[in-house]
């Protein structure tokens, strides 16, 4: 293995961000490629064909351009649609990103978790089989929080984040039935963590949030802990849409220890 390939992380937008803040805890040197597909953003009202056929090719092209040792799909929406489909083609190991649903499970007290994804990530039987293996005697409910990914991208753009849209996606999911009891809430968008503050302030107190970054970063520690890295390769931030895209939230990837930004 030569030691400097990178780790691959990808998401539709800076939501990845999330994911790449935890690995940096537990691996703060490894040479590293964030990869945004700002010009496919959002993902979440796509649909599958279209979420497959365009995160397959994409990481394809980006894994022959840059030789990365691991890629992690850092993106519920993506990996619960395209994860299979891209260790098909991929012959790299694949993380990916799975909604909470097990630890959610472990954690809630009253039994009614809350779940928030995009629209394309609820409607999968992805979700359906994590509910079935791990939360068959919980009530587990769903709402699709679009605003939330646009809310996301915007604070780390240091505009002002759009309470309203975090509100209204709080009282939406109390409002269903059983709501009043969510005690949990599975952030299953790799955006949302990056909005945690100001969703701990919509829920209100007993409402704990629980995602998926920590337990992907562990997985991607483990997987390269034998392999040696060298600091040669300059970590950087792609995007597959305009520089400036990737300029406004520099700030957020220069506290990652990211500073170079490259038009993929
Ligand atoms: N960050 C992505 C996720 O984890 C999706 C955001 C979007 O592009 O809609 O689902």
């Amino acid at each position: 293995m030569e030691q400097n390939r990178p780790i691959l992380l990808f998401d539709s937008g800076v939501g990845g961000l999330s994911v790449l803040a935890a690995l940096r805890e537990l691996m703060p040197d490894a040479p590293l490629i964030y990869a945004a597909d700002q010009a496919g953003l959002p993902y979440g009202n796509k649909s599958e064909a279209q979420i497959t056929a365009r995160v397959a090719g994409l990481l394809g092209r980006m894994c022959e351009r840059y030789d990365p040792r691991l890629a992690c799909i850092a993106c519920n929406t993506a990996s619960t649609i395209a994860l299979g489909m891209v260790r098909d083609v991929l012959e790299i190991p694949i993380v990916g990103t799975v909604p909470a649903i097990k630890p959610a499970a472990a954690m809630t007290k009253t039994g009614v978790i809350g779940l928030l994804g995009t629209e394309a990530t609820i409607r999968q039987a992805y979700v359906d089989n994590l509910v079935a293996e791990f939360a068959a005697d919980k009530h587990l409910l769903r709402h699709a929080a679009p605003g939330l990914v646009e809310a996301a991208e915007a604070k780390l753009r240091g505009e002002k984040v759009d309470e309203a849209a975090i509100a209204q996606a709080a009282n939406a999911l109390c409002a269903m039935e059983h709501g009043i009891g969510i005690d949990t809430v599975v952030l299953a968008c790799t955006h949302f963590p990056l909005l945690k503050d100001e969703l701990v302030q919509a829920f209100g107190p007993g409402v704990q949030f629980v995602d998926g970054a920590a337990g992907i970063a562990r997985r991607i520690q483990h997987l390269t802990e034998d392999q040696a890295f060298s600091g040669e390769f300059e970590s950087r931030a792609i995007t597959t849409g305009e520089l400036a895209d990737l300029e406004a939230p520099a700030p957020a990837f220069a506290k990652l220890g990211i500073t170079k930004l490259e038009k993929f």
